[in-house]
Parts: structure tokens; sequence; C-alpha cells
């Protein structure tokens, strides 16, 4: 059966801008996480505290978190990767975190300069202390289903890793298709198998981006399964840094159509987040990449 009601981890503002070459003004980024609030969505991810170096586009995340603290009711997770971005995540009063794992040894080399079980090893006292905090944490896992240096990923795999962040106290796992080349059966293998070995499909989230054109097709396999959070990017905007071949989110407009249409409520108002996606790609220089935002601002 399919879920009544969606919740939308919407991720542009981070997954979205983290991979634009220009570096977007801190400015236009508040208006954007604004204006998607304003459009309804309840959880916007807000921006990442890594190490300002291996993200530039993100190293105003200190000058930009405060510029979001009238947005009171609605939830601004940020990433996470170490103690140092926790501290400095808590000290402005961020209380929803990412952390963020790999599947895969080549991405995690790249992605956080470690190999999986260390990076591992880093996560378990930021998971630790925001626990102590009432912190709501999130676990992103990369490369679910496919990885550009190493193949396809075996399902064992995922579930090792997947099950070691819900052990470490993680509230909540994201489903990484970094590079978009899963299929809805592999999806739906994966999604039984960690059921089986005990991660409940009310933690799971499912994160998909675009790259094969799967990304819907993926989301509709994963609701069919039971999932009701699902990632999405307005305007389709996204990808990773550090994982070659990854391109954009799926795009939140494209998400929300579908779900209109089958009748599940998200209560995002797809006017106002279509209007936010041209402006943001009037900002960018480039139009969104988004069907449905081509279609329903006749760009
Ligand atoms: P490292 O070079 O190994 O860092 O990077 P380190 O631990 O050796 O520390 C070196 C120096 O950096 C130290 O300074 C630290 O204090 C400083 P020093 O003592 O030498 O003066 N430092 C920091 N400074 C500020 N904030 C920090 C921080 N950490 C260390 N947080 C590190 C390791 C994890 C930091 C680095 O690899 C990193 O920042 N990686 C982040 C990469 C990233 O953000 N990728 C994109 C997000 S993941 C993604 O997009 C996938 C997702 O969307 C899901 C999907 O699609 O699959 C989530
Ligand atoms: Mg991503």
């Amino acid at each position: 059966d399919l879920p009544a009601r969606v919740r939308i981890h919407e991720v542009g503002a981070r997954d979205g801008l983290q991979n634009e070459k220009s570096v977007v003004p801190t400015e236009v980024k508040a208006e954007f996480v604004h204006r998607l609030a304003a459009a309804g969505l309840t959880t916007v991810e807000a921006t990442s505290f890594v190490h300002p170096k291996w993200v530039p586009q993100l190293a105003d995340a200190e000058q930009l978190f405060p510029m979001l603290g009238d947005l009171s009711d609605v939830a601004l997770p940020v990433l996470v990767p170490n103690e140092r971005g926790l501290d400095r995540a808590l000290a402005l009063g961020a209380h929803r975190i990412a952390v963020f794992a790999s599947a895969t040894e080549s991405f995690a080399k790249a992605n956080l300069n470690r190999t999986v079980d260390e990076s591992l090893a880093m996560f378990e006292p930021v998971v630790a202390r925001a626990k102590a905090d009432r912190a709501h944490v999130r676990g992103y896992l990369s490369m679910c289903f496919g990885d550009p240096w190493e193949g396809a990923v075996p399902v064992q795999q995922v579930v090792r890793v997947a099950k070691a962040l819900m052990d470490m106290g993680c509230d909540e796992l994201s489903l990484g298709d970094t590079i978009g080349v899963a299929t809805p059966a592999h999806v739906q293998t994966l999604l039984a198998e960690l059921n089986e070995e005990g991660v409940p499909t009310s933690a799971i989230g499912v994160h998909f981006h675009d790259t094969y054109g799967q990304a819907l097709s993926n989301t509709l396999a994963a609701l069919q399964h039971g999932v009701s959070t699902v990632d999405a990017s307005a305007g389709g905007l996204g990808g990773c840094p550090y994982a070659k071949s990854a391109t954009g989110n799926l795009a939140t407009e494209d998400l929300v159509w579908m779900l209109q249409g089958l009748g599940i409520d998200t209560g995002v108002d797809l006017g106002l987040l279509t209007a936010t996606s041209v402006w943001m790609a009037d900002q960018l220089g480039r139009p969104s990449p988004s069907r449905t935002v081509r279609a329903l601002s006749h760009q």
C-alpha cells in the first residue's frame, strides 16, 4: 500500500548548491531556504559544517544558519562529518544533524578521506554527543546501488554499514543513490534486505539522483514498499563534487507532481515551489533540468 502522506526532505540548498561551480551569495541562499519553507516544505536541509576547503560552496555556513532563525517551525538539518563540524553546528543552535557514510571504500576515501570503518569511528562520538544534546540524527548512506569506481555495490555491503549507523543511534537512514544508477527492483531488494536485518521501513528515507532518469520510478518502488520519507531537490539541482558522474537529485517538483496524482499529501504548493526554482535558475544563469518546472513555467 502507498503511504497516505509523504515527508519531503528538501536538499536543494545543500546537495544542490554544494555542486555549483560558482559560489552562491549567502543572501541568495537565505532567500532560497525561506522561499522553500514558504512553499510548504517542512524539512529544508540548510548547509554543511564540513571543511571549507573541501566544499567552498558551503563555507558560509556560520553566516547562513543564523539568517534562518525565524523559521522556527521548519526542520533545518545540517551535514556534520566530525566533532569539529558538530561543535560548529551546536554553537549556532542546530538541533538536527546528518552524518554521511559510504557503502564503498572508494567513496569513503574520496569524500571523507577515511576508510569506511574509520569514518564510522569518526561518526560515533558525533552521534553520541548529538543524541545527548537531544538532536535528531540522520545517517546518510551513499553509493547504495552503484559506485563510479567499484561498479555495482553488493546489497550485503550496504546492509552492514546501514546497521552500523542505526546501532550507533541514528534516528533515520537515508539511502543514497549518489550517481543515479538504481532501478526499481534493486531498490525493493535492498529495502527488503534491510527489513530482514532489523531496519524498519519507518526509519528509512530514499535519496535518488536522476542521472539515468530513474529517480521517480525508484521513488514509486520505495513508496510501494511503504517508505514515506523522500529526499528531493527543488528544480533538480545537485550532485556531489566528490563523485564523478553524480548529476542532479530527483526534482522536488517532479516528485510533488507524481504524489499529487497519486492523491498523496505533501503540504507543498507546487506553484510557489516552481516559482522558487525558476527564480533560483535565474540566479544560477541556466534553466532548471526539471521537466515539471519547465512544463509549469512554460520555459
Ligand atoms: P581531512 O582533511 O581528513 O581533515 O578531511 P582532518 O580530520 O585531517 O583535519 C584537518 C584540518 O581540518 C584540521 O585543522 C581540522 O580542524 C579541520 P588543523 O588542526 O589542521 O588546523 N577540520 C575542519 N574545519 C572545519 N569544519 C570541519 C572540519 N573538519 C576538520 N568540519 C573531512 C576530513 C571529513 C573534514 C573532509 O573530508 C570533509 O569535509 N568532507 C566533506 C565532503 C562533503 O561535504 N561531501 C558532500 C556531502 S556528501 C553527499 O553529497 C552525498 C549525499 O548527498 C547522499 C548521496 O547522494 O549519496 C549526502
Ligand atoms: Mg546526494
